[in-house]
């Protein structure tokens, strides 16, 4: 449902979640191999921080690699883990030029050592940045790191340290690898499809969903803004009436 709004005035999300997807695609479209995809993907990765920041988004966080990408061919795998790496060291400057803290998420026990080690001082770099928060999903999978959370949980209720009666939705929130970032509130996929693949299943409980046909290397700030015009003219009502909220 929409609402009659002023977007100037409307608050931009705080959080918004990216699943960037169309790489491949856009690539195969001009007769490149996949890699060149994520090469190009990695230019909308520094246009869509540079807008999200100018739009007084608070968090992004971006699907770079979910746990399920390990199972691609081997060459692709070490391609796009090497662009990685390459990209977030090659940006950290500007990363602190524009007051932008790096975070991850993820599995990083199969993230290949150095790779991580490397990822790891750039987020040190921007340790002390108090703008924008950009988080990389990366060997991330929600059920991945809900089955973490359930472990954590029943290892602390075997030792006596939690009651199970005491458990609530926030507990499960604050063992997730998100506690320290308030849920999403928008969730963007490009490339078209109308799935979550394994992303923030939890996180997403109230997110509005915006997909575009989009593939990533071609989204552009403009598109990120009609997103969040979008965002901010949807009526949000957390499973209450229309009524409840406009007597809010
Ligand atoms: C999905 O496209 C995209 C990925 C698996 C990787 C996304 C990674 C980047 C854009 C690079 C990120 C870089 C930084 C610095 C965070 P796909 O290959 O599944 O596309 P397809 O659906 O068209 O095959």
């Amino acid at each position: 449902m929409t609402k009659t709004t002023n977007q100037q005035t409307e608050p931009a999300p705080a959080h918004v979640a990216i699943i960037m997807d169309g790489n491949g695609r856009w690539a195969k479209q001009r007769g490149l191999n996949r890699s060149a995809g994520h090469v190009e993907g990695v230019n909308t990765v520094r246009r869509i921080t540079e807008a999200a920041s100018k739009a007084g988004v608070k968090y992004l966080t971006l699907y770079a690699f979910s746990t399920e990408n390990w199972n691609r061919p081997a060459e692709e795998v070490d391609a796009l883990m090497h662009l990685i790496v390459l990209a977030i060291e090659r940006e950290t400057p500007d990363l602190i030029r524009n007051n932008v803290r790096l975070t991850m998420i993820g599995d990083f026990e199969r993230m290949p050592r150095e790779a991580y080690d490397r990822l790891k001082q750039c987020m040190a770099d921007t340790g002390h940045c108090t703008g924008l928060v950009l988080c990389l999903a990366l060997s991330y999978s929600s059920r991945w790191e809900i089955t973490e959370a359930c472990r954590r949980i029943a290892e602390a209720a075997a030792r006596g340290d939690i009651d199970p009666e005491a458990i609530t939705p926030e507990t499960i929130s604050g063992n997730l690898t998100t506690a320290a970032m308030p849920d999403p509130d928008l969730l963007i996929r490009t490339g078209g499809d109308m799935r979550v693949s394994n992303f923030l299943l939890w996180q997403i409980a109230y997110a509005e969903i915006y997909v575009t046909p989009v593939f990533w290397p071609d989204f552009t700030e403009e598109m990120f803004m009609k997103a969040i015009n979008e965002y901010k003219s949807r009526e949000r009502r957390f499973g209450l009436t229309s009524e409840q909220i406009t007597n809010q």
